[in-house]
């Protein structure tokens, strides 16, 4: 067995889609099992950057295979614009796989997830507005519209009419909107069938069957554990299991066919949308993570809130996902600060804490216990072994294994695939 889950660690952005890019190299399959086109990883190839939404981020590489498995919330308009703008830049988009019982996002998705945040106001989460929220609802609603229902002519007709006229109850009704017009939605979507139908399959079958002949396979997390809806900083969430257990209910993969995983560590941290964040620096240090990191997300253009690295959390992944190694990425961004410091524990009335609070009014309260490093004040982007590292650096990389008690498999100190060092002997 070959099996690698790629998960994020802290809020996501940590450079999953780079990771996955630099091992899909290696790899016969990719795999996106949760989320959907909330996501977005920027992948480097060549000095030419690739935004992907729906995509796994393995289609850069010619002879790797990409699943989109049951788990993910599907957008047919937004995997076929990623497809067409791939196919412009000459990337082989044949190898791609959708599952037959992933969840199609549909229009009234979008529009509630929209609607929804614009009457909560202050209270708003600060969702990607994309609709996944809304369409895992009806998932769990059981009024949902999966891709084996779309291809289905006779079959989606019917379902379109009778979901249709629901939402649009209510949307009339609660949010006093104009409702929505059945053919526009169902022509749209009948075309969409058509582009989508040489794609699809039973994906669980696929995946087991490579998983029985060796084949090896990245499973791709979107967002992160502290966006998980169960474990994250809830209800400042998505709405699916980013962590490695995701890949069970989201891949149809049982959780003794994974061999391994690895959680994806910004070097410091960020957050978008709205919701606790102990370590954030709302100050000039904040300022010049920002800066220095273009923190700005690929999805929303909005300007991500940056702070020092809480350990705490990674650890927690560590926990949830069972997670062996780290891939620690932008190294680099901080090659410029004079002091780097890290959260190794929380304190609440002077006491340290050995959980991550559940209530959001505790983690509030909290007090992040700081670690001071000193910068290494060089430039790292053209090191290539971990032994060409600063010695600060890699103080501070030590540490951040010791205080999470998750080893060092990945450094990486730029975009590139290239600007990567490798730790880890045994990844396949
Ligand atoms: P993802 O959603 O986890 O895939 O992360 P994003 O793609 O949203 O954000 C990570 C950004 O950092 C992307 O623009 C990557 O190209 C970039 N990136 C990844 N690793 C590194 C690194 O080690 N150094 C630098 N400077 N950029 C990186
Ligand atoms: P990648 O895969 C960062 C955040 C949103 C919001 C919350 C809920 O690129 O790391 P949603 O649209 O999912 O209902 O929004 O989750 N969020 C992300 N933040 N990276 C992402 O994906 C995210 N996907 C969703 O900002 O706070
Ligand atoms: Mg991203």
């Amino acid at each position: 067995m070959s099996t690698v889950v790629i998960s994020g660690t802290q809020w996501g952005d940590e450079g999953k889609g780079k990771i996955v890019d630099y091992l899909a190299g290696q790899a016969d399959i990719v795999v996106r099992f949760q989320g959907g086109s909330n996501a977005g990883h920027t992948v480097t190839v060549n000095g030419e950057e690739y935004k992907l939404r729906l995509m796994p981020s393995g289609i850069l590489c010619k002879d790797t295979a990409c699943v989109i498995a049951n788990g993910v919330v599907f957008d047919p308009q937004i995997l076929l614009e990623e497809i067409d703008g791939l196919k412009k830049r000459g990337i082989h988009t044949e190898n791609i796989r959708l599952s037959n019982r992933a969840h199609v996002v549909m229009p009234w998705h979008k529009l509630f997830d929209e609607l929804k945040e614009n009457s909560l106001g202050d209270k708003k989460i600060g969702t990607t507005r994309r609709g996944i929220g809304p369409c895992y609802i009806d998932k769990a609603d059981r009024i949902g519209i999966r891709v084996c229902d779309l291809i289905d002519k006779e079959e989606f007709a019917i379902r379109l009419k009778e979901i249709l006229s629901r939402k649009n109850l209510i949307l009339e009704k609660v949010y006093n909107h104009a409702p929505l017009n059945y053919e526009e939605i169902l022509n749209e979507y009948e075309g969409y069938a058509e582009k989508i139908r040489p794609y699809v399959c039973d994906t669980i079958s696929f995946l087991n069957d490579a998983i029985d002949s060796g084949k090896k396979i990245l499973f791709e997390g979107a967002q992160a554990t502290m966006l998980d809806i169960d474990y994250g900083t809830y209800p400042y969430v998505t709405s699916s299991h980013p962590i490695s257990g995701g890949v069970g209910v989201g891949a149809g993969v049982a959780p003794k066919k994974i061999d391994k995983v690895f959680g994806v560590v910004k070097a410091y941290c960020t957050r978008v949308g709205e919701g606790p964040f102990p370590t954030e620096q709302l100050n000039e240090i904040g300022d010049k993570l920002r800066e220095a990191g273009h923190e700005f997300g690929t999805v929303t253009g909005r300007p991500r809130r940056t702070g020092w690295l809480d350990a705490c959390v990674v650890k927690y992944a560590g926990q949830l996902s069972g997670t062996d190694y780290m891939a620690v990425t932008r190294l680099d961004i901080l090659d410029t600060f004079d002091e780097i410091k890290m959260c190794v524990a929380y304190k609440l009335d002077g006491k340290i804490l050995n959980e991550i609070p559940a209530s959001l009014k505790v983690l509030a309260k909290v007090e992040p216990v700081y670690e001071t490093f000193s910068g290494w004040k060089t430039d790292i982007s053209k090191c290539r072994n971990y032994s060409d590292l600063p010695e600060n650096a890699k103080k501070y990389l030590e540490r951040m294994a010791e205080v999470t008690g998750i080893k060092l498999g990945i450094v990486s100190v730029g975009p590139n695939r290239e600007q990567t060092i490798i730790l880890a002997k045994d990844i396949f």
